[in-house]
């Protein structure tokens, strides 16, 4: 049985961690990864606070395995989220999208584990000083929301484990079990997977967008967004005029109103690919087929096992 630090954070089988994600990662696909071994999280941040704990006790009914719920820290409705995740009786917590400090020693005075995610060394000290048990590191390379340093996994990898004590999970641009061998070699713990996740039968993104994802070549997917809160899209329509809108000095408002969050779930949950945002990461062009949660768990922990016993073959 493999252990390590993450292994026995989570009480998991494998270190291996799928991303809270919205529009994607409800109970059906969190319950499905725990259930394979690995740790599942919920994304809270596209459900409405009622919604999120029908969710959870769902999870709870459809696993006996550790599961966490994810909680951006820039939505509104964050302190209902934060207490129906501690009514609940929820044991993991990865927040992100904002300051560790403000909700980490509730959390903690909780009993929850509390994992932070950041792009930088220096929010990863931050974390580490909030209280946080662990980070994840996210390079420039993954889908969804994103540092505006543009430091890429390859580097900030290393650069957090440095830096900090705490264990590091690595995230942005990792699908296979060689990418995940890679990032341990780099210093990392485990790893945290979000668009290999969301081409999986049980993601409940569209499935013209897991379609789009599994499409989607090298090159498909661009950082944009970054005056208000950098993200990382496929290049469609939409982004196409978001593009226009930056180009001539959109300001925030302007911005925002064209995101709105409607674009999520057009895009994500609507299945529209035209007119909707659809987050991913560069991994894409490495995804091919929509498979079962638990088989992409499995598939990336053989190929990580392959690899160690031979890693430069
Ligand atoms: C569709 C999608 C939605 C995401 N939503 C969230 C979110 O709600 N909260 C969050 O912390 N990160 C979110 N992310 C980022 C992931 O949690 C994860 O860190 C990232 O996907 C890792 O990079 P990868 O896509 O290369 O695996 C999202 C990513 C994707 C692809």
């Amino acid at each position: 049985m493999f252990s390590n630090r993450i292994t026995q954070l989570f009480k998991i089988d494998y270190p291996i961690i799928q991303a809270g994600m919205i529009w994607a990662s409800g109970w059906r696909l969190a319950s499905a990864v725990s259930n394979a071994g690995g740790l599942g999280l919920i994304g809270a941040g596209s459900m409405y606070p009622e919604v999120l704990r029908e969710h959870i006790q769902k999870c709870k009914a459809a696993t006996a395995k550790p599961f966490g719920v994810n909680i951006p820290l820039l939505y509104k409705d964050i302190d209902k989220h934060i207490q129906i995740v501690i009514d609940e009786g929820v044991k993991i917590v990865f927040t992100s999208a904002g300051n560790p400090k403000t909700w980490t020693p509730l959390f903690k005075q909780n009993g929850l584990t509390v994992v932070h995610v950041v792009s930088s060394s220096r929010f990863a000290l931050k974390a580490q000083e909030a209280g946080c048990d662990a980070v994840v590191a996210e390079g420039f390379e993954a889908g969804g929301h994103n540092g505006r340093e543009e430091t890429t996994t390859m580097v900030l990898i290393p650069a957090v484990s440095e830096a900090v004590s705490i264990p590091v999970l690595a995230a942005g641009g990792i699908g296979t079990g060689r990418q995940m061998l890679a990032a341990m070699v780099l210093g990392a713990e485990g790893v945290q997977m979000g668009s290999r996740f969301v081409a999986s039968e049980e993601a409940s993104s569209h499935l013209n967008f897991k379609q789009a994802v599994i499409n989607a070549a090298e090159g498909d997917t661009f950082l944009s967004l970054k005056k208000l809160t950098p993200v990382r899209l496929i290049k469609n329509k939409f982004f196409q005029e978001v593009q226009k809108a930056e180009a001539r000095g959109a300001g925030e408002d302007e911005l925002k109103e064209l995101l709105g969050r409607a674009r999520a779930k057009k895009g994500m949950y609507e299945g529209d690919l035209e007119e909707g945002e659809l987050e991913v990461g560069q991994v894409s062009a490495l995804i091919h087929e929509i498979l079962p949660a638990g088989r992409i768990v499995e598939n990336v922990w053989q190929e990580f096992l392959t690899c160690l016993n031979n890693p430069l073959k």
